[in-house]
C-alpha cells in the first residue's frame, strides 16, 4: 500500500509502497478515505521535534474497517471510523480519572517491543506510524481504542478533520477552558485549529470572539466560523493593546493556536483579571515562555491543552451530529482537496498561510 514517509529531519515526504501486517490482537485494518493535513506533522518534517525514522506521517484520518484482529469487539468490517491519536488503555489512573487523552500506558495499546512491525519495507525495514496512526496512507493498522465508529451519513472526507483539528480546537474551548456563556474570548492563529476553537467558543456562547492572524483571508474565514472582531497582526504594532481595546480591558479566555513562545506571551498578557489562557500550539521544545510574575496577583491562569482534553468516543459522534445539523462548519474549513502525491505541495500551501485545512482523498 502507498504511504507518505518521512526519512530524514528536516525533510519532505516520499511516497513509498509499504507492506502492512495482518491485524494482531486488538488491532484494526482500515482503508483510509480522507486524511487532513495538520501543522503538527509539519513541525516534525521541519525537525522542530525529534521522531523515529522512517515514519508514515499523518494523524487526522477516517476510513472503513477492512479486517479486525483477535479480541476486537468494538468494530467489524464495513464500519465507518474516525481515528484519534488519543489512544486510551482504559485502565491507567489518567483513563480512569476521566482523562483518557492523557493515557499514561501507551504500551497497552501498542505492539510489544521486538514483535513484528505493523509497517515495513520490502527489505524488512520497520516503518513507524506518526502518533501510532500513520494516516497519510492507503491503509492504517491501529489499535481499536484509537477509533470511534461514526454514522454512514457522515462524509469521511470531512469526518477526518474531527480526528485531530476539530477535536483539538473545539475541545480546547469547550472542554479545557470551559468557556462561559456571555464571556469574551480571543483566538491567536486562525488556521485549522484556531478556526475550530472559534467555533467552540461560539457554540459555548461566548459573546465577543476576537480572531488574530497575519492573513486577511484567515480573518475572513474566522468571521464565518463565529468571530465577531478581528486583529490583523501584520498591520497593528501591538496585538495585546488592540485586543484589550476591543474587549474593554482584556478577554476572559485566550487561546494560542500557532506554537510560538511570543504568541503564548500575548495570550497571557491580553487576559482580563481572572482570565485563562489556553496554549494549544506546539511550542518547540527548546523555546522558553517568559511571563511577568506580578500578573499572577490578577489571578490570571495559563494552561495547556492536549487534543482538546477529549473523550473522543463521546465527543466525536456529538460533533458529527452538530455538523449534520449545521451547527459545526466543516465544509467551509476545507481549502483544498489533493491526492496523496500532492502532500508536500499541501504543506507548502500551509507554510505560506494560504489554507485552513487541506484534505487528501484516496480513490
Ligand atoms: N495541543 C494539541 O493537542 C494540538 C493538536 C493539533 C495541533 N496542535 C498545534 O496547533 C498549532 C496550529 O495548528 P494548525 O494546523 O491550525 O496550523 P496552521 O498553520 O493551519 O495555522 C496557524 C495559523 O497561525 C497564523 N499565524 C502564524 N504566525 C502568526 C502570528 N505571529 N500572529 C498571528 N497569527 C499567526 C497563520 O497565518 C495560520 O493561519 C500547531 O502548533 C500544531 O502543532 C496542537
Ligand atoms: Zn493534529
Ligand atoms: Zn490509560
Amino acid at each position: 500500500m502507498k504511504a507518505a514517509v518521512l526519512n530524514e529531519q528536516p525533510g519532505e515526504l516520499v511516497i513509498e509502497d509499504l507492506s502492512i501486517d495482518k491485524p494482531g490482537p486488538g488491532e484494526v485494518l482500515i482503508q483510509v478515505v480522507g486524511a487532513g493535513l495538520c501543522h503538527s506533522d509539519l513541525h516534525f518534517m521541519e525537525g522542530l521535534f525529534r521522531s523515529q525514522l522512517p515514519i508514515v506521517m499523518g494523524h487526522e484520518s477516517a476510513g472503513i474497517v477492512q479486517a479486525v484482529g483477535p479480541d476486537v469487539t468494538y468494530v467489524k468490517p464495513g464500519d465507518h471510523v474516525v481515528a484519534c491519536l488519543s489512544i486510551f488503555c482504559g485502565q491507567c489512573h489518567q483513563c480512569l480519572g476521566g482523562h483518557p487523552n492523557r493515557c499514561s500506558n501507551p504500551a497497552a495499546t501498542s505492539r510489544a517491543k521486538g514483535s513484528a512491525p505493523r509497517l515495513s519495507r520490502a527489505d524488512g525495514t520497520p516503518v513507524d506510524q506518526m502518533a501510532r496512526l500513520g494516516g497519510f496512507a492507503e491503509e492504517m493498522l491501529v489499535h481499536q481504542n484509537g477509533l470511534v465508529k461514526v454514522t454512514e451519513e457522515m462524509p469521511l472526507d470531512k469526518a477526518c478533520l474531527i480526528g485531530c483539528g476539530i477535536t483539538t480546537g473545539f475541545g480546547a474551548a469547550v472542554r479545557t477552558a470551559k468557556v462561559e456563556v456571555g464571556s469574551s474570548a480571543c483566538v491567536i492563529g486562525a488556521g485549522g485549529i484556531g478556526l475550530a476553537a472559534i467555533q467552540g467558543a461560539r457554540v459555548a456562547g461566548a459573546n465577543r470572539i476576537i480572531a488574530v492572524d497575519v492573513s486577511k483571508a484567515k480573518l475572513e474565514m474566522a468571521g464565518q466560523m463565529g468571530a465577531t472582531h478581528f486583529v490583523n497582526a501584520s498591520e497593528v504594532e501591538d496585538v495585546v493593546a488592540a485586543v484589550k481595546e476591543l474587549s474593554g480591558g482584556g478577554v476572559d479566555y485566550s487561546f494560542e493556536a500557532i506554537g510560538r513562545a511570543a504568541t503564548v506571551r500575548q495570550a497571557f498578557d491580553m487576559l482580563a483579571m481572572g482570565g485563562t489562557a489556553t496554549v494549544i500550539g506546539m511550542v518547540p521544545s527548546k523555546d522558553v515562555v517568559q511571563l511577568r510574575g506580578i500578573d499572577f496577583l490578577q489571578e490570571k491562569k495559563l494552561q495547556g491543552s492536549m487534543m482538546g482534553s477529549n473523550q473522543f468516543r463521546t465527543d466525536i459522534p456529538r460533533m458529527i451530529d452538530m455538523y449534520l445539523s449545521g451547527r459545526l462548519l466543516l465544509d467551509e474549513m476545507v481549502s483544498a482537496t489533493i491526492g496523496l502525491e500532492g502532500v508536500n505541495d499541501g504543506y507548502e500551501m500551509m507554510k505560506r498561510g494560504e489554507v485552513a485545512r487541506t484534505v487528501i482523498t484516496f480513490d
